[in-house]
């Protein structure tokens, strides 16, 4: 097992963009650590710097106590695993995961044991003697998954390795990785634009935004204390409401709400941060209401999306899934005072 850090880590293309800005991040021996953020934010670039097929413009990697970032990929330790799985066509399953401890010169004997474990972790024993293209998608992304065990690393990095399969199958491979995870204790590096599945699968979980990490924490620290505007915006789904506020002493004032805050946030502009499920349809005595026009009602079996407006600003609330609320119609909702938000109209950062 392996931790690795970043330190201080900028990636600097030719044309002078910054993939990566600064970053200094630790993932924890055993750990399952995923980056999360939009397309384009520098995800793929960190990883490969850590696997060494990027040089670093800046900074320090090491992995364990080695500094690394110097070093030649084939002596990291640690196996990638893509989106695009790209299995050799003509090899059988077994010689998809054989490949790599042939060209190590690992002798047949082993091979054949550590492919067979490997196949046993990733539930592919059955099927050693296919070829790739008599394998669903799922099957070939754990045939790349085996490649990588096969070798067994102190470090696992995976770059967007769901994203092509359906939902379904996407869903199904998520619990298979958690287990895998554990079946293993290796060290996890998972990056991915998904926020399900890094909600799901991260101990912790490192929102990146333009280059720069905006927090680290486990899931649902970040779900219930986002420390800034965009990491609130990005992750839940439908996402947080964010309402512009006027703020003067303890109370906030959007456009047909009023809400006295906790304490004064000490701020005049500021955006108003309340999911979905903080609204309710039976305000409990002394909590504030908003009066909403509801535009759609979307019952989903388990609960209901109202989406519709306060004033200007468009809201949604996740209410009981039995509520009769049609188009047209205006609703009376609380807020639960113990999970709203407060951002800083300026910085965007949260102050209450
Ligand atoms: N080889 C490259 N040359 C120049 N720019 C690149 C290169 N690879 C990535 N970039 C740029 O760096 C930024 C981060 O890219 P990437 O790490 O692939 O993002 P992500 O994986 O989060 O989608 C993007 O703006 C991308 O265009
Ligand atoms: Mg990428």
């Amino acid at each position: 097992m392996a931790s690795a850090s970043f330190q201080h880590v900028t990636k600097r293309f030719a044309e002078g963009e910054i993939a990566v800005n600064d970053m200094c991040l630790e993932v924890k021996d055993g750990e399952f650590l995923v980056i999360l953020g939009p397309s384009g934010c520098g995800k793929s670039t960190a990883l490969r710097m850590l696997a060494g097929v990027e040089d670093v413009t800046e900074g320090v990697i090491k992995i364990g106590e080695t500094i690394v970032t110097n070093v030649p990929p084939r002596n990291r330790d640690l196996a990638m695993v893509f989106q695009t799985y790209a299995l050799y066509p003509h090899m059988s399953v077994f010689d998809n995961m054989a490949f790599s401890l042939r060209l190590q010169g690992v002798d047949q004997a082993d091979i054949a044991r550590r492919v067979n474990t490997a196949a046993e972790t990733v539930g592919l024993a059955p099927l050693l003697k296919r070829l790739p293209r008599h394998l669903s998608g799922g099957e070939q992304q754990r045939v790349a998954l085996g490649r990588a065990i096969v070798r067994d690393p102190q470090l696992f990095l995976f770059d967007e390795p769901l994203s092509s399969l359906d939902a379904r199958l996407r869903g199904h491979m998520r619990v298979e990785l958690q287990k895998i995870h554990r079946a293993l204790g290796a060290t996890f590096l998972y990056v991915t634009h998904d926020q399900v599945e890094a909600m799901t699968l991260g101990d912790r979980v490192a929102v990146m935004k333009d280059g720069a990490l905006q927090q680290v924490a486990p899931p649902r620290v970040i779900y219930d204390h986002p420390t800034n505007m965009f990491v609130a915006g990005f992750i839940g789904t439908p996402p947080m409401n964010l309402i512009p506020v006027a703020v003067s002493g303890r109370t906030a004032k959007g456009s047909a709400l009023q809400i006295e805050l906790p304490r004064d946030p000490r701020l005049t502009t500021g955006v108003l941060g309340i999911r979905p499920e903080a609204l309710h349809e039976h305000a409990s005595i002394g909590e504030p209401t908003i009066d909403m026009q509801v535009d759609l009602a979307e019952r989903l079996g388990r609960d209901q999306l109202l989406y519709g407006t306060v004033g200007d600003d468009s809201i949604v609330a996740r209410v009981d899934p039995h509520l009769r609320i049609s188009y047209g119609e205006r609703v009376q909702l609380g807020v639960d005072m113990q999970s709203i938000h407060l951002f800083d109209g300026q910085t965007g950062r949260a102050v209450l």
